[in-house]
């Protein structure tokens, strides 16, 4: 039997608090969040490319670079260099809003990496995934085991939390893209007191205490997008105002999560938001940041 291919799920995350703690001499800044994966996800199928050493890439459903400007082609790129496997073609479904800070382009590279060890049994040792993951960029090392984490330095160092239960959340992004890079610059620095409400957030996630975790929620990443896109702060106070336990951007923006008891209330709640412009999903928590499935076994011979 030959595995034909690897389809990947790949799930975008949300960052329930982020504080920026320092300005870092190589461009990035030390933070603490807690990530956590939710079910919303891109779709990646892969198959070898067998005469080739090099990457293919077919985009479907949301527009995104098909080509060496998109992170899953970089990450097959280093898979090829730093695995010796051959090459893969990538059929990308995305779904996942862009630039939009639920990490959908590091998900997807992080599916490219876990998909191609899978597909060409290579079984790459963990300290190897998360060196190529950090290289590609902060979030990739979160996106290969997913679930809910402790993100410090630049994101790439990580401690794993308990599994988050009892909270659905409804992701509102609006439709333009914020970078990463911009909402860094904005960044007000050293707001966050000598306890982090990361600290105090990681207690409330592990005795899984909502109530506490919804009244910590804050990002640092938050007033200096809010105040360059107004949109940001209008999806803010509509969440707040049609019953959302909490309202935090996730990451750099602009989507903002909107904290609800149960899948019924996030419903409710995209009923109610629905026709304003922005994209809406009602996501749960999930404890992985990728699931993969073998596509086709055909006989060899
Ligand atoms: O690591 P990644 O390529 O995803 O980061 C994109 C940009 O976001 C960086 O070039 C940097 O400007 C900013 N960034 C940062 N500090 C971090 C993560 C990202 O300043 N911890």
């Amino acid at each position: 039997m030959r595995l034909q291919g690897v389809s990947v799920e790949a799930f975008a995350k949300i960052n329930l608090g982020l504080a920026v703690t320092a300005a870092r001499p190589d461009g990035y800044h030390d933070i603490e969040t807690v990530f956590q994966s939710v079910s919303l996800s891109d779709t990646l199928a892969l198959t070898p490319l067998e005469s080739s050493s090099g990457v293919s890439l077919r985009v479907h459903g949301l527009s995104v670079p098909d080509g060496p400007d998109n992170l899953a082609w970089r990450a097959a790129e280093a898979a090829v260099a730093e695995f010796g496997c051959p090459g893969v073609s990538i059929d990308l479904t995305k779904r996942i809003p862009v630039a939009a800070g639920l990490g959908g382009g590091s998900a997807d590279a992080a599916a490219v990496l876990v998909g191609a060890d899978a597909l060409f049994a290579i079984g790459a040792p963990r300290e190897t995934l998360l060196d190529v993951a950090a290289a590609l960029g902060s979030d990739v090392p979160f996106m290969l085991s997913g679930g809910t984490a402790l993100g410090t330095g630049r994101g790439e160092s990580l401690e794993r939390l308990p599994a988050l239960s009892g909270v659905w959340f409804v992701l509102v992004t609006p439709r333009f893209a914020v970078s990463a890079g911009d909402a860094y610059r904005m960044a007000r620095i050293g707001l966050t007191e000598a306890l982090s409400f990361t600290r105090v957030n990681c207690l409330a996630v592990r005795e899984g205490d909502i109530p506490t975790l919804a009244k910590g929620l804050r990002n640092d990443l938050e007033a200096g997008v809010l105040s360059a896109y107004p949109e940001v702060a209008r999806v803010k106070e509509t969440l707040i105002a049609e019953g959302a336990l909490a309202a935090v951007m996730s990451g750099s923006g602009p989507t903002v999560v909107g904290l609800v008891k149960d899948e019924p209330a996030g419903q409710s709640m995209l009923t109610r938001l629905a026709g304003r412009g922005w994209d809406i999903h009602v996501v749960a928590p999930i404890d992985v940041g990728q699931r993969v499935t073998p596509i086709e076994n055909e006989p060899v011979g």
